[in-house]
């Protein structure tokens, strides 16, 4: 082993081979693992993957998201949305997040630089154009978001139908608009990509719950919901029990 030492702390993503509701679990040494920035809990640390490589690759590797890019991220108050606001805002964008009502100051609090209810508002019937809008949501479409994307504007579909997902909803080529869906791509460098944004402050994953590993069913059903802000944690009891006894 070359990257690590024996005491490290350490936060892994599996990604799509999932496996990680276990106490233990192996990881290569190359593979997305990182060292825990000193700055992050434990909890923090574990949900700095799911919602920050999605939105790295959507964000950057997808679309070539640009400073001063003006972006609208629709699902804002979620896992992949709270980390797309901020890393928007990394690369220098103007941000707009949609949202409820109950999640407007969340969305604000992570660095949005305008907020949409979208029980009062829809932002496609406003004069608003965008160079990217990301949809992780599952309720936009091309047709419907045509119009609020700037020429040679993206809409990146971060939860598409089958057809979106296939390709089958294409804009013209006069348009010089794209749809970009798929499945979000995790690079081993991403995890340091990530830990450094912790580490400056650009990037703080939002938790709405930890539940104690032995409640994992209850932690699923909330999940289940749709209706969590950020992320949810599952904790192992003896790292419970150590984080409240440094406390
Ligand atoms: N393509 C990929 O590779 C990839 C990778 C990762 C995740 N995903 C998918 O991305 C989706 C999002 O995951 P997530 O964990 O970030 O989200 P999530 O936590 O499942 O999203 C829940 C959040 O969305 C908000 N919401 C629900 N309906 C909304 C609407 N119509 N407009 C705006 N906000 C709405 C909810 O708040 P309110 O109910 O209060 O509005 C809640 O805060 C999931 O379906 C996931 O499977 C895809």
């Amino acid at each position: 082993m070359t990257r690590f030492k024996a005491g490290d702390e350490v936060f892994a993503f599996p990604g799509a081979s999932f496996g990680s509701h276990a106490e233990y679990r192996t990881i290569s040494e190359v593979g997305l693992i990182a060292l825990k920035p000193n700055s992050l809990s434990f909890d923090e640390a574990a949900a700095l993957s799911f919602g920050g490589t999605t939105a790295l690759s959507f964000l950057r590797d997808k679309s070539g998201i640009k400073c001063g890019d003006k972006v609208l991220i629709v699902g804002a108050s979620g896992s992949v949305g709270t980390a797309a606001v901020q890393i928007a805002k990394h690369f220098g964008a103007d941000v707009t997040g949609v949202c409820s009502t109950t999640n407007l100051d969340l969305v604000r609090s992570v660095g949005a630089d305008r907020v949409i209810d979208y029980t009062q508002a829809d932002f496609a019937l406003q004069r608003e154009t965008y160079d990217i809008i990301l949809d992780t949501t599952g309720t936009t479409s091309f047709a419907r978001c045509e119009h609020a994307l700037k020429l040679g504007g993206r809409l990146l579909l971060v939860l598409g139908s089958f057809a979106q997902t296939l390709g089958l909803e294409r804009p013209s080529k006069a348009s010089g608009k794209k749809v970009i869906a798929g499945v979000a791509s995790a690079k081993a460098e991403d995890m340091n990509y990530l830990a450094e944004l912790a580490r400056t402050g650009d990037f703080r994953p939002v938790i709405d719950r930890s539940y104690l590993f032995e409640c994992a069913a209850a932690a699923h059903a909330y999940v289940d919901t749709g209706r969590k802000k950020g992320n949810v944690v599952l904790t192992l009891h003896h790292l419970h029990q150590a984080a409240r006894a440094a406390a």
